[in-house]
């Protein structure tokens, strides 16, 4: 079954999106770490459903409950659950799914592998099952920070549709991150993706673009080769996540166009350090971290639903026509930052307690 990720900080994700409730149980994490309900909600929030006029209208206040795993501010070492309610389901929006497959969805694939399905909503395909990862990915990032001093994460819309921004990878912080909603650092970008989103909306019809995403202060030697290789891990937890149709690391595709020469990353002392002069690895060589900035990029699809009528058919196999109803978002990139940065925090922190297996954390020069 498919629904726990990771080896020594284990994330089981439960709930779908019109149930009683969604939410994480996290096996594995360390004692003593501070954590606190603010901390949680405040990434939950980033992720939160009718944030802005640019994201679906449902709304949900996503108030997390930590129900277990933490005792006065520091985790226990014990399990960690945490539950968010689900308030406003509207199942009646979904009646006439039940029914009919919406194309580029998961209903026919859920029908035809378990042969019932929650239609209200996605059922357990919903990005409301996000939640448990954006609240489990919280956690890792303060594991990550007791850990490594410099570590930070910080993802940014790069791209929606043909927009494309302009951003220093680099200097990048989050604060630049949640100056507007599409949550692009660009301004000029930002404003021109915000007027796409607006009137590909007004025309009932969606759009899809490319986060990236940057960890720094991750030093050398996370990853473990040759099935768990950091950027094999990165891959499998981006393209867990719905409506993701690419990933790449570092330069990528675009190494194919250039010569070794080229693509090289010279190695160099600076500050005592090994260092690179260039990251066309994108801060992993042989699966394994060197210490530069790791950086990777995920491409999102055109939300499937849209307000136009589409071909379809039925679950007794008839053709037919579906018009959507419910509240969806017109492009997903805005919510899905926070669950990028989170998913690359369980990659992380997964990989930085498998590391302290064979050695100490910060004992690698
Ligand atoms: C943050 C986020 C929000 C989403 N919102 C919607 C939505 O409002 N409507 C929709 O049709 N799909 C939405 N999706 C995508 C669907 O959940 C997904 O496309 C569907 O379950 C099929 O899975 P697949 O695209 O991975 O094949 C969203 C995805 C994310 C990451």
């Amino acid at each position: 079954m498919g629904n726990t990720f990771g080896q020594l900080f284990r994330v089981t994700t439960f709930g779908e999106s019109h149930g009683g409730g969604i939410g994480v149980v996290i096996d594995g994490c360390p004692p003593n770490i501070d954590i606190s309900d603010a901390e949680v909600q405040r990434e939950l929030d980033r992720r939160r459903p009718g944030q802005s006029e640019l994201t679906t209208q449902r709304k949900e206040e996503d108030r997390c409950e930590i129900l277990s795993g933490v005792f006065e501010g520091k985790t226990l070492g014990t399990p960690i659950a945490i539950l968010v309610r689900n308030k406003d389901a509207r199942p009646e929006d979904y009646g006439e799914i039940a029914r009919k497959f919406r194309p580029s969805h998961a209903d026919f694939t859920y029908e035809a592998k378990y042969g019932i399905r929650n239609w209200q909503g996605g059922g357990r395909a919903s990005a409301r099952e996000t939640i448990g990862r954006v609240a489990a990915g919280a956690v890792a990032k303060k594991i990550l920070s007791a850990f490594y001093s410099e570590f930070e994460i910080v993802a940014y819309v790069a791209q929606i549709h043909q927009v494309i921004a302009k951003i220093n990878r680099s200097t990048v912080k989050m604060k630049d991150v949640e100056k507007n909603s599409i949550r692009c650092p660009d301004a000029a970008a930002a404003k021109k993706m915000t007027s796409l989103i607006e009137e590909i909306r007004g025309e009932g019809d969606s759009v899809g673009g490319v986060i990236e995403c940057v960890a720094r202060g991750i030093p050398p030697g996370l990853g473990e080769p040759v099935f768990d290789k950091l950027e094999a891990e990165l891959a499998k937890a981006m393209l867990s996540l719905p409506a993701t149709k690419g990933f790449e690391i570092g330069s990528g595709f675009a190494a194919t166009h250039m010569r070794g020469s080229e693509h090289n990353d010279p190695f160099e002392m600076r500050g005592g350090k090994v260092r690179t002069a260039t990251n066309n690895s994108g801060g992993v060589q042989g699966g394994i971290s060197n210490g530069e900035e790791i950086y990777f990029r995920v491409a999102f699809k055109p939300t499937a639903t849209i307000g136009h009528v589409q071909s379809t058919v039925t679950v007794s196999r008839e053709q037919t026509k579906l018009t959507a109803r419910g509240r969806h978002d017109p492009c997903v990139l805005p919510r899905a930052v926070p669950i990028v940065e989170a998913m690359a925090a369980l990659v992380l922190c997964d990989h930085a307690l498998r590391q302290c297996a064979i050695s100490l954390p910060g004992s690698i020069k």
